[in-house]
């Protein structure tokens, strides 16, 4: 069988996280769909493209090899078989990933991998259109939010631990402008699925928001007669 859940909303309300644990507790594959736009983006900046190239950009979106690879519990990225884990994270990434992903035809690129990624797996699957326009049919759709200070906050920790240097200000400033550019895009819009479930995570800890997406998943596979996937 194939079982998708779907988990979008805006950076640093702990998509990546959870599905990482949901995907371990469930054996479910766990795919970082904003990974693949921070590929794009990077191969971008490393072949000295401007945002105002489009036609550059796209080429790009066509050819490249993306893989998610979860290697002893750890998920790395490769692009063109390089293991660019680390460098697709880099505030330079950061700052063009939403421009670079708001182009129509990077999208359809990125969404046919990202389906073709899924085929005949149960899968966790984060992002911003997953449970909109990825997958509309998802087993389970969950919408995860926050405060955006409390999210600048969470993404200026998270890089203090990975080495990133950043201020709390620049986090912010990107989160808010990220946020803009998601949330007006022409396809794949940031927004809330109407049959979304919404979790505010904002006074949660990551181990209370896991196990109400994890309650969520258990009564759906119930309610389909799953006992095991
Ligand atoms: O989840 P993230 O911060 O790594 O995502 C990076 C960017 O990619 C984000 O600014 C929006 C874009 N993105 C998208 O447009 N659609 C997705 N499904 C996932 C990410």
């Amino acid at each position: 069988m194939s079982f998708v859940v779907g988990i979008d909303g805006p950076a640093g309300t702990g998509k990546g996280t959870v599905a990482k644990i949901i995907s371990e507790d469930f054996g479910f594959i766990n795919i970082d769909t904003g990974a693949t736009y921070r590929c794009v983006t990077l191969k971008v900046i490393e072949n000295g493209i401007s945002i105002n190239e489009p036609d550059k950009i796209i080429e790009i979106s066509k050819n490249i090899d993306i893989k998610l690879e979860n290697n002893n519990g750890k998920q790395e990225v490769y692009m063109d078989n390089k293991n660019v884990t680390r460098e697709i994270r880099t505030k330079e990434v950061s700052a063009l990933v939403s421009q670079v992903s708001a182009i129509k035809e990077v999208r359809f690129n990125m969404v046919d991998l990202q389906r073709k990624m899924a085929e005949n797996s149960n899968v966790i699957m984060e992002g911003r259109d997953i449970t909109t326009y990825v997958f509309p049919n998802a087993d389970v759709k969950i919408y995860l939010d926050a405060s955006e200070e409390e999210r600048a906050n969470r993404r200026y920790k998270e890089n203090i631990e990975k080495g990133i240097n950043s201020t709390y200000q620049e986090v912010l400033d990107n989160i808010r402008l990220r946020d803009e550019n998601d949330k007006n895009k022409e396809i794949g819009a940031l927004k809330i699925a109407d049959d979304a479930i919404v979790i505010d995570t904002t006074n949660l800890t990551i181990e209370q928001v896991v196990e109400k997406v994890k309650e969520i998943i258990e009564s759906k596979l119930k309610s389909e007669g799953v006992e095991n996937v």
